[in-house]
């Protein structure tokens, strides 16, 4: 239905899939959407096939459209991140009055955010960078929404992205993250997350596959079973959709026929960047993205796999094999929880540098439901974070703590087997040096601490007296305090 002279509660600038089906699903939601699109096209596609599903407000122009919409505006814009996005903001900017509300709903940089919300402010608008995850599917149907931005505009627009978000026992998947990029900063997070669990999902595969040499259809069959367990998620139950999945023209298992070189479009790039810019060693996550990239290294690969790179004494697995798949779901466990905890360390990490106060517990709560990453365990990392909001890492709760006793040595068996076996399992084993570096009483940083001195004078601290020291290396090696 459409009604030129009824206001809208809130608008929808981009109407490709994820735009159209965010329109829809507000629609639905018994909101009044107002909807523009640059080429018309796409605005009376949707209104033609969806028209009935609620009230729509359509426009040809922006000024018609930000005229359809009820005071303070708010705005949804869907369009692709980058240029697109600051000459959206700009028209809407222009056309709009102070207090009226601009939502970026792209997978936006957080530091694009930041700058935006300080343009839009000084132009008397609020603008709130929103991430949305869920996908097509979760557009229509129900995404976790991760809103930044003033908190004033949470008070105007909460309500109404409530009213579209998925509900978790009776508790929506949207909260306001904090100022400015936070919501941004979050949703890139939850993709780094998501690399690293999609990247750990693909090497337990990958072991099941060549080391335990199962076909896809059995692996299916298996990680359709994990669902039902501690890895309950969404990623877990498509992996067992798409093992299961025949390629229609030939028959073959799909996962066969799909070229192995995986694509990103940046947002695990962006984590990793910033975890090296924060300090915060997010290993999982950027070994994830380093996966795709080297998957998608194609010329190097095929100079490899051309005999040039030997592969030594592969020894065959000598275990059983539902021994074996029972290990391999349990360091897939393990390297997922790491990834959870890095993650959560950055946001912990990116909120104190920015100033956001982020809560954990927030996420741990929205991420349960629309999200990509949602999972059963995120209530026990919920419950980890009730109890002790300032964990000085997700993996040293209680019950987590607990959980990687009875994972570690299945992990480490899963290891030393891919690496017996020559089959990749970076994540898997990076995770674990992480996990055995956190704990180790000595690092070798105090050997470096004594290269650095040596070669650069760069002094170190000593363990057993407070200052910092220096060895004159080049001298008579006498010991010198510097401060
Ligand atoms: C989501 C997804 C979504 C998208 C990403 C990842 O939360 O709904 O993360 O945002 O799938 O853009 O895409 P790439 O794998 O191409 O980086």
């Amino acid at each position: 239905m459409t009604d030129k002279n009824e206001l809208a509660q809130i608008g929808v600038v981009g109407l490709a899939v994820m735009g159209s089906n965010l329109a829809r699903n507000f629609a639905r939601n018994g909101n009044t959407v107002a909807v523009y699109n640059r080429s018309p096209e796409k605005t009376h596609a949707l209104i033609e096939a969806h028209g009935e599903e609620g009230n729509f407000v359509p426009s040809e122009t922006i000024e018609d459209f930000v005229a359809s919409l009820e005071r303070p505006r708010k705005a949804i814009i869907m369009v692709k991140a980058g240029k697109a996005t600051d000459a959206v903001i700009d028209q809407l900017a222009e056309a709009m009055d102070d207090g009226d509300i601009i939502i970026d709903g792209g997978n936006a940089l957080f530091t694009d955010t930041i700058r935006r919300e300080k343009d839009v402010a000084a132009r008397g608008k609020h603008f709130v960078g929103a991430g949305i995850s869920g996908g097509e599917e979760g557009a229509l149907n129900g995404p976790a929404i991760m809103p930044g931005g003033p908190k004033e505009s949470w008070e105007t627009l909460g309500p109404i992205l409530e009213s579209i978000a998925a509900n978790v026992d009776g508790t929506p998947c949207v909260t306001h993250i904090g100022a400015d990029g936070a919501g941004h900063f979050v949703k890139m997070v939850h993709n780094g997350i998501e690399y690293a669990d999609m990247q750990v999902i693909g090497e337990a595969y990958q072991l099941l596959r060549y080391g335990a040499g199962m076909e896809p259809a059995e692996i299916a069959e298996v990680f359709h079973e994990w669902n039902s367990g501690d890895l309950d998620s969404y990623l877990i139950e498509i992996t067992a959709e798409v093992l299961a999945q025949k390629d229609p023209e030939t028959g073959a298992p799909l996962v066969d026929i799909i070229v192995d070189a995986a694509g990103q479009k940046g947002t695990g790039r962006w984590t990793a960047i910033n975890g090296l810019e924060l300090g915060v060693p997010i290993t999982g996550i950027a070994e994830s993205v380093f996966a795709r990239a080297l998957s998608s290294s194609t010329a190097q690969r095929s100079a490899a796999q051309e005999g040039q790179l030997p592969a030594g004494t592969i020894k065959a697995l000598d275990v059983d094999k539902a021994e074996f798949i029972e290990d391999v779901r349990r360091a897939l466990y393990a390297a997922k929880l790491i990834a959870y905890s890095q993650g959560f360390d950055e946001i912990k990490a990116g909120s104190e540098e920015f100033g956001w106060d982020v809560d954990p517990r927030d996420l741990a709560t929205i991420w349960r439901g629309g999200c990509i990453i949602r999972a059963k365990f995120l209530d026990r990392i919920r419950a980890a974070y009730d109890n002790n909001a300032d964990l000085p890492a997700l993996i040293l709760d209680p019950y987590f703590k607990g959980e990687l006793e009875d994972l570690i040595d299945p992990w480490r068996r899963v290891v030393v087997a891919a690496t017996q076996l020559g089959l990749p399992a970076p994540v898997f084993a990076s995770s674990l040096s992480y996990y055995d570096s956190l704990r180790a009483e000595r690092l070798p940083a105090a050997l470096i601490q004594g290269q650095r001195d040596f070669f650069g004078a760069h002094t170190f601290k000593r363990t057993d007296k407070p200052g910092t020291f220096h060895i004159e290396w080049s001298g008579d090696r006498s010991l010198t305090q510097t401060d």
